[in-house]
């Protein structure tokens, strides 16, 4: 089996270092465009197998699309990261044309491939993607909410002083500082509702850190970070290959679901060899309805601009 990771940048290569640690596939192929670029990153890591233990291989290459053929996923990192003080949003005039080839060129050699979309905007992106590809939909899967419900997950944990591994919580709508809806009401530890935990002040800081995760990262680390949206990625592409049916946040085209129709947008769904299998309905309240609305109307504004590119 075969998967490969186009853009071998910080993301892209921390994405491939993590599904051949977890042994995703007996082949990962990394490529880039910068000469030399994901044959060294392969390399490197390859050297990692003895002391990580794996047997599994990724292989770098130069923009040999001939080298992904087959490919049963193919994740898009590829395009410009943000800078500080840049929002997502500012990245789709670059992006887009990127996105746009890499995914004509990556299903020539893998017709049969799920897209995972990880380049910025994200959720335009993966609306473009979902538009110009002519796949089923169910095989366009955009990471933004997985990223974002760890990171909600984590400023829980630091507010709560308890392990983000026995919380449960979930960001939807867009992958925007200002368009993601962390879900707050239905985030539980250990089967409570951090609401009886945490005053509503509290809670709305949470909120508040988690819509600008990605910004306060950029601004520490000068560019967009790496390691948790490389391991959101990774876990996302576990749930396809593994058939591990695992419910996660993701960006995908809805028709009708959650009230919204030809855009694609962070809901839960059930991600399987299928891809994203099923829409989850977390029977929002008015409140949340109407943040998802809001969200919507955003990217919806964001994917006219790619109409003018
Ligand atoms: C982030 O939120 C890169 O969009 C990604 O860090």
């Amino acid at each position: 089996m075969k998967i490969t990771v186009v853009g071998a940048g910080n993301v892209g290569a921390t994405c491939a270092e993590a599904m051949v640690r977890m042994e995703l596939a007996t082949e990962i192929v990394l490529l880039d465009i910068k000469e030399g670029f994901a044959e060294g990153k392969a390399m490197d890591m390859n050297q990692c197998a003895t002391l990580h233990g794996f047997d599994a291989k990724v292989k770098g290459v130069t923009s040999d699309y001939a080298a992904t053929a087959g490919s049963e996923v193919v994740v898009i990192t590829s395009g410009l990261p943000r800078k500080p003080g840049m929002t997502r949003e500012e990245l789709i005039g670059t992006n887009a044309g990127i996105v746009r080839s890499v995914v004509s060129n990556a299903l020539a050699h893998s017709p049969n491939a799920i897209i995972v979309v990880i380049s910025n905007p994200m959720d335009t992106m993966t609306y473009l993607a979902a538009k110009e590809s002519g796949l089923p939909k169910n095989r366009i899967i955009g990471m933004g909410g997985i990223l974002d419900s760890s990171r909600f997950k984590y400023y829980l944990s630091e507010a709560m002083g308890v392990p983000a591994s026995d919380l449960q919580g979930s960001v939807i709508g867009g992958h925007g500082d200002t368009t993601m809806i962390p879900l707050t009401r239905l985030a539980t530890y250990q089967s409570t509702p951090v609401s009886s935990h945490l005053s509503e002040e509290k809670l709305a800081e949470v909120k508040a850190a988690t819509m600008v995760g990605g910004a306060t990262l950029t601004g520490l680390i000068g560019t967009s970070a790496w390691y948790a949206p490389g391991a959101a990625g990774a876990a996302l592409v576990a749930s396809i290959v593994r058939d591990q049916k695992k419910v996660f946040p993701c960006c995908v085209y809805l028709d009708g679901e959650y009230g919204q129709s030809d855009i694609c947008l962070g809901v839960p769904v059930v991600i399987g060899k299928n891809g994203w299998e099923k829409i989850v309905d977390y029977k929002l309240n008015d409140e949340e309805q109407s943040a998802f609305n809001k969200s919507a109307d955003a990217v919806r504004a964001m994917n006219a601009v790619l109409g003018t590119l």
